[in-house]
């Protein structure tokens, strides 16, 4: 199981653990994900969901062979299930991340509301690098987040950035001793279990109403340019360049 989940104390936990590909997500890792969120949301048990990875890393985004082999074909597919039901949790979602936080690694903090970062993390949304897009609505959330120079070089040239700088631009809440993240984002997930829960998911319902339907627009027109560009002879040259362990030749390219 690469996926593993427990209900500990009121804190729902899905740990990503499939650290020989440094927890690569594959289309059954976001199925389980998927479900895992919908049980928690639902289960009345639960006052808070936690995501982590390993202990070194969180996640290196889509597993780059499904990403060749089987790309997602319509909103259907397992990582849409997942996002939607990220985007769907009424309850908090809490993400520590150490080690490395990378695409849909990235992407996915923008939906969780507290992220707790390693002083050796390293976060990085290279799409472009990759021969994609912006995915998820982060074309629309990085720049509104931290403005359009700072997500230019987060999302133009994909520059990896910090824990440090996950903080200052608004990604991340705080920035801690790779050892200590994990206990510190559950003992943050745990102060739900004082809290008043319906209030609770009423208020992170009204902080994200203004955007919602922004968002949803953007992950749709996002989705049909990504879906479009995994099949591209520009993604193809990126994911061989991967596997054969050399940089991308976009010289070719017009
Ligand atoms: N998809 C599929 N396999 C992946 C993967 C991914 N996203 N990320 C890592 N792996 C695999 C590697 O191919 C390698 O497999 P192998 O041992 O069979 O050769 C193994 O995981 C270890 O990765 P490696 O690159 O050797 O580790 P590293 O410590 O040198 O670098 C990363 C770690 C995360 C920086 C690097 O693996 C990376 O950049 N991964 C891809 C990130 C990416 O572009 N993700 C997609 C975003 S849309």
């Amino acid at each position: 199981m690469s996926i593993k989940t427990a209900v500990v104390n009121g804190v729902a936990t899905i740990e990503i653990a499939r650290p020989e590909k440094k927890n690569a997500l594959t289309r059954v890792m976001y199925q389980e994900m998927a479900d895992a969120l919908i049980a928690a949301n639902t289960d009345k048990t639960v006052r808070a969901v936690l995501i982590q990875g390993q202990p070194t890393v969180f996640t290196s985004g889509n597993d780059i062979e499904d990403f060749m082999s089987s790309p997602p074909r319509d909103e259907d597919a397992p990582v849409f299930q997942f996002m939607r039901a990220l985007l769907g949790c009424e309850k908090p979602v809490i993400a520590a991340v150490n080690g490395a936080a990378i695409g849909i690694g990235t992407t996915m903090l923008l939906h969780c509301d507290f992220v707790y970062v390693a002083d050796d993390s390293r976060l990085a949304m290279p799409f472009v690098g990759l021969g994609l897009v912006p995915e998820f609505g982060s074309s629309l959330i990085v720049p509104s987040l931290m403005g359009h120079a700072k997500a230019a070089e987060k999302l133009l040239l994909g520059d990896p950035f910090t824990g440090a700088d996950a903080v200052e631009c608004g990604i991340a809440n705080g920035v801690l001793a790779a050892g200590e993240v994990v206990a510190y984002a559950r003992r943050v997930a745990e102060r739900f279990n004082a809290l008043a829960p319906s209030a609770v998911r009423e208020s992170k319902r009204l902080m994200r109403r203004h955007s919602a339907a922004q968002v949803i627009e953007t992950i749709k027109v996002e989705a049909e340019i990504f879906g479009a560009r995994l099949r591209s002879p520009e993604a193809m040259e990126a994911f061989q360049a991967f596997f054969q362990k050399r940089q991308p030749d976009f010289t070719k390219f017009d």
